[in-house]
């Protein structure tokens, strides 16, 4: 109950009577009373005045259930959604939870990672208060060699979800990094269990540098927050929630066509490193090529210094600028 009366209370700068929500709700005014006193515990700053009702003055930047809920369309997720002050990693967390049947479409956040896992096995830096980590908890019915494309729908949903709060634009480092003015704010890691040829499940893990100002000095040159890059302070419950259901929004249309048609334009716009020269390592082998833009299949297409071409696939190698990062 205390989400619906957050949503209730959430955009109206007028009190709403106690009465108002009773009769919305259904409930007593006790019930509602002690709501909104628990919201209160909980650091929602709701002023209450007698005859007048309820009006919510701020609301914490707490990574809580019903905070979320109450700014995600209803019905998303349509699985598990799950908020951990602190766990090893949302990813770990999910492969848990998918083996022990937790349904299609769930959602597990964190405040805090230990044990924070990036790509190629680097640790990736969870402090509290300031970040946001999640992962996705998907069982789709899709090739296996389809699944990479899932990873570049995320991109493209964190990119609208982040660009609508930051007010900056947000471009993606093929495939699947998110960089505003150069450096990186976002990182994706996808994880997958499989029996034979047989997918079982899919974890989408995300991370966010939302609040951070503080970088270790070592990734500092490359990676930046939303908020040093556009000096805005981030709800991250709403930021979290926009970008879950833009994921909804945009994995419904690709699961349609199992490709990345719908979204090569949009894609492809917010791409860094198009027309740009990238170093492509391969097992362990360098090549320099001008990148082009991906294809359907959420393919890199390169070119090199002749003109001929070739398709790049993610998770077979890294891509890196000439110069640096990009
Ligand atoms: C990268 O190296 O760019 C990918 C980083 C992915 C980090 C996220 S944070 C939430 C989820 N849980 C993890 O342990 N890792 C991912």
């Amino acid at each position: 109950m205390k989400e619906e009366i957050l949503a209730l209370l959430r955009g109206r700068d007028e009190f709403v009577s106690g009465q108002a929500i009773c009769e919305q709700l259904g409930v007593s005014r006790t019930a509602v009373w002690k709501c909104v006193n628990q919201l209160k515990k909980e650091g929602y700053e709701i002023e209450s005045v007698t005859r007048k009702g309820y009006r919510l003055l701020r609301s914490p930047d707490l990574l809580l259930e019903e905070e979320i809920r109450s700014w995600l369309p209803a019905g998303l997720p349509a699985g598990q959604l799950c908020c951990f002050p602190e766990i090893d990693s949302t990813n770990e967390e999910a492969k848990r939870r998918a083996l022990a049947g937790a349904p299609d479409d769930s959602v597990y956040i964190a405040d805090i990672q230990t044990r924070g896992k990036g790509r190629r096995g680097r640790h990736w830096i969870s402090p509290g208060g300031q970040d946001l980590f999640y992962t996705i908890l998907k069982k789709p019915e899709i090739p296996l060699n389809r699944i990479s494309m899932i990873t570049l729908v995320t991109a493209l949903s964190v990119a609208e979800a982040v660009e609508k709060h930051a007010g900056e634009f947000c471009q993606i480092k093929w495939p699947n990094d998110l960089v505003i003015h150069g450096k990186k704010i976002c990182g994706i890691l996808t994880e997958m269990g499989a029996e034979m040829d047989q997918l079982d499940y899919v974890v989408i893990g995300i991370g966010i540098n939302v609040n951070r100002v503080e970088f270790d000095p070592e990734i500092a040159d490359h990676a930046s927050s939303i908020l040093k890059e556009s000096g805005r302070r981030i709800c991250r419950a709403r930021l979290v929630s926009d970008a879950i259901a833009a994921f909804e929004k945009n994995y419904r249309q690709f699961a349609a066509v199992k490709d990345m048609t719908p979204f090569l334009k949009e894609y492809n716009d917010r791409l860094i490193n198009v027309n740009r020269e990238v170093r492509i390592i391969k097992d362990g082998k360098e090549l320099v090529r001008r990148a082009l833009g991906i294809n359907e299949r959420g393919e890199l297409l390169v070119e090199d210094e002749k003109g001929r071409r070739e398709c790049i696939i993610s998770g077979e190698v890294s891509v890196r600028g000439i110069y640096g990062y990009v």
